[in-house]
């Protein structure tokens, strides 16, 4: 631990998919829909789905460890490990069974629960732990099982989600590399997008009845929650950007939650982003919820066109309705 306030670097990155790809024809078999409609709705091809004998923990973990080789980082040198996810294995908290897993036995872990955004809460909180010179090195994760909460019988759901994990490592660094955010909710918007608990009283006293249940599926109007992001994300991009003292030409890449193609070329089009800048792999994952972000930057470090010195403009929204932008320089 260090008293010294610090900047924040993004220094590695990692991801992980499990094995299992279901592409839209297969999905075809299971409810009346077809490649074309995903595709040309939604641009998402396949998505890969965990199996059941293993849990998020497993992933969150292979894509940390991914992420602290990348950086060059050993676990024991982690103070905080954060996990952003709606679906752990466990409501008490998956953060402390990856730290566990990944030998950080330093850090102090717990869940970051923002669904679609929860990538973005949690780079915000990242930095302002290092910020204050409370912890120097940070493993970020985002991770998502939404498979097991997607109701498979649903075709307006189903075709959308996907599983996976990514993560990054931020370090206290002599320049701050995050450049500007801004984050925002709206919960009278709530009812657009749930995974709500459902129970039923239990009366286990005379004068006591709790509720027993569990979660029931996703539920979503997708239209509503189009017409939130494709007004909200520019708007609060502009914002970050603004904090960033940054204008929309030096932004080499745009990065957002991969919910929907239509929402992406959208959001580039009103931000006047080329859609080369604009990085996208939902045809390959489809959305992979509180992973997508990291997932997306990590292929595109992977494959050299994000490169040390680039400036990411990105930005994460969701259930809540949660929105948030954070606009950083990768690397140090
Ligand atoms: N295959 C074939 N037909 C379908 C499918 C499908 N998978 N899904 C819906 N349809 C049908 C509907 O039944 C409906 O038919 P009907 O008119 O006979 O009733 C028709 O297509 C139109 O349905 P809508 O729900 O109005 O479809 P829409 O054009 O709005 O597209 C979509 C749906 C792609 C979800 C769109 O609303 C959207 O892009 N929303 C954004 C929401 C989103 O991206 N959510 C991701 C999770 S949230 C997040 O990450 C932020």
């Amino acid at each position: 631990m260090s008293a010294e306030p610090a900047g924040v670097a993004l220094i590695g990155s990692g991801s992980a998919s499990p094995e299992t790809v279901l592409t839209n024809q297969d999905l075809s078999d299971v409810v009346e829909t077809s490649d074309e409609w995903i595709r040309s709705r939604t641009g998402i091809g396949e998505r890969h789905v965990l199996s059941p004998e293993q849990g998020l923990k497993d992933i969150a973990a292979l894509a940390g460890q991914r992420a602290l080789a990348a950086a060059g980082v050993d676990a024991s040198e982690i103070d905080l490990v954060l996990l952003a996810t709606s679906s752990p294995d466990d409501l008490f908290g998956s953060a402390a069974q990856v730290q566990g897993e990944l030998g950080a036995s330093r850090a102090i872990a717990f869940d970051i629960t923002a669904a679609c955004s929860g990538f973005l809460v949690g780079l915000v909180t990242a930095a302002q732990f290092i910020r204050t010179g409370t912890y120097r090195k940070v493993l970020l994760i985002g991770a998502d099982i939404l498979s097991r909460w997607t109701d498979w019988g649903d075709r307006r759901t189903c075709v959308l989600f996907g599983d996976g994990a990514g993560a990054v490592v931020l370090t206290a660094h002599d320049t701050d590399n995050l450049l500007g955010f801004e984050l925002r909710s709206d919960g009278t918007m709530n009812g657009c997008l749930t995974l709500p608990y459902q129970g039923s009283p239990n009366a286990i006293h005379p004068k006591a009845n709790v509720a027993k249940g569990t979660y029931a599926p996703i539920q979503m109007n997708g239209r509503e929650v189009y017409r939130f992001a494709a007004k909200r994300v520019p708007e609060i991009v502009e914002k970050a950007l603004f904090h960033a003292d940054i204008t929309v030409e030096q932004v080499d890449w745009l990065l957002l939650h991969q919910a929907n193609q239509r929402i992406l070329d959208a959001v580039a089009s009103r931000l006047k982003i080329p859609g080369e800048k604009v990085i996208s792999n939902l045809a390959k994952y489809g959305n992979t919820s509180a992973a997508s972000i990291p997932l997306a930057l990590d292929e595109a470090i992977r494959d050299g066109r994000v490169k040390p010195g680039d400036i990411v403009a990105s930005s994460g929204f969701g259930a809540g309705l949660t929105w948030g932008s954070a606009v950083f320089r990768w690397g140090i």
